[in-house]
């Protein structure tokens, strides 16, 4: 079982956690913070930012080392300003955790693009196209960590991606279908990544993905529908008091981020299950063709703002 104190002292190392205002991506701010690394936190919200930055300075044993940028991944256009901003003010990155997501509640397509589909997967695959130049040129091992989810087990055909990226989908379960889609296109495009930059050469860049865990108590929950009426707002905080907090469910997020173990085993393009065990995504996450279909299609949604 992982612990953070395992990680040691992490001055030195930046490290990038997108949507970290809250649940998940807050306590692995905090956790990393606390083992001393700079971090980087993102909010949509200048405001929101704001308070979760002060929140983690108040926790943090070097509250000068915490920073904040303004990403909202409902807009590509954003995604960029944020990565123009990112290599200004924090030029070498050596992790960048990509944990900002959206789970429903609404169907919405934002200027044509499925919501889950853009916040949750082609937001961050533009970020990573955007810094990864920087990445491969700087000599220091860095690492991306992609928050998916074992909800992508719940697709269960190969998707058409051309289909899914506009796709309002009203089918039996609801907007867990285009949830789990997204958390495919993360487990997907993790793999993707690592085999391409394995095939250039790319040593240096440790690339993996995560389930953090089932159903952590974080503010996702408030957003589930059942949740919405007074007697599902009771039953869910009964149920919520019986699961895992985000403390506890950020941890193998965490050690993709920083244990010196990742680098020591060579983990590349792996599956991690909680707590810090390898998994395995499942046949349609693992298929080579779908994987294709995913990166080109994101790549010529992401075009102009590259
Ligand atoms: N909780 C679980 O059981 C669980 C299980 C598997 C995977 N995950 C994954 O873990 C990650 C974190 O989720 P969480 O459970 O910690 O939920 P959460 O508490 O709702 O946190 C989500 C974070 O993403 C941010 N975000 C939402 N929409 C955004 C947008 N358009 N642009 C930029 N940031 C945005 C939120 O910011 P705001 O404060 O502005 O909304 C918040 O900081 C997600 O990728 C989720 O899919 C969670």
């Amino acid at each position: 079982m992982f612990a953070v104190a395992e990680l040691g002292d992490l001055r030195g190392q930046t490290i990038v956690v997108t949507g970290a205002t809250s649940g998940l991506g807050f306590a692995a701010a905090a956790a990393l913070a606390g083992a001393h690394a700079t971090v980087v936190i993102t909010a949509r919200d200048a405001a929101k930012g704001d308070a979760a930055l002060q929140r983690l300075r108040a926790k943090a044993p070097s509250p000068s080392d915490v920073h904040c940028g303004v990403l909202d991944q409902r807009s590509l256009e954003s995604v960029r300003q944020f990565a123009l901003w990112l290599t200004a003010a924090h030029p070498t990155v050596h992790c960048l955790m990509l944990n900002a997501g959206v789970f429903g509640p609404d169907f919405e397509l934002i200027g044509g693009c499925e919501s889950h589909f853009l916040i949750n997967h082609l937001a961050p695959f533009l970020l990573v196209k955007l810094l990864l130049p920087a990445l491969k040129a700087s000599p220091a091992v860095s690492r991306i960590v992609f928050v998916s989810s074992d909800s992508h087990r719940d697709i269960k055909s190969t998707p058409d991606w051309t289909l899914v990226a506009v796709k309002e989908y009203h089918g039996p379960i609801g907007f867990l279908q285009h949830y789990g889609w997204s958390k495919l296109a993360n487990a997907q495009t993790s793999i993707m990544l690592a085999e391409k930059l394995a095939s250039e050469g790319v040593t240096h860049i440790y690339v993996n993905a995560v389930h953090p865990g089932a159903l952590i108590s974080t503010n996702a929950d408030s957003k589930i529908p059942f949740a919405q009426n007074w007697l599902g707002h009771i039953i869910a905080r009964i149920v919520k008091s019986t699961r895992p907090d985000a403390d506890f469910g950020c941890l193998t997020q965490v050690y993709l981020a920083a244990s010196k173990d990742v680098v020591e085993k060579g983990y590349r393009g792996q599956y991690f299950v909680p707590t810090a065990q390898l998994g395995q995504v499942t046949e349609i996450g693992a298929d080579k063709e779908s994987q294709q279909q995913l990166w080109e299609l994101s790549e010529k949604l992401v075009k102009d703002f590259v």
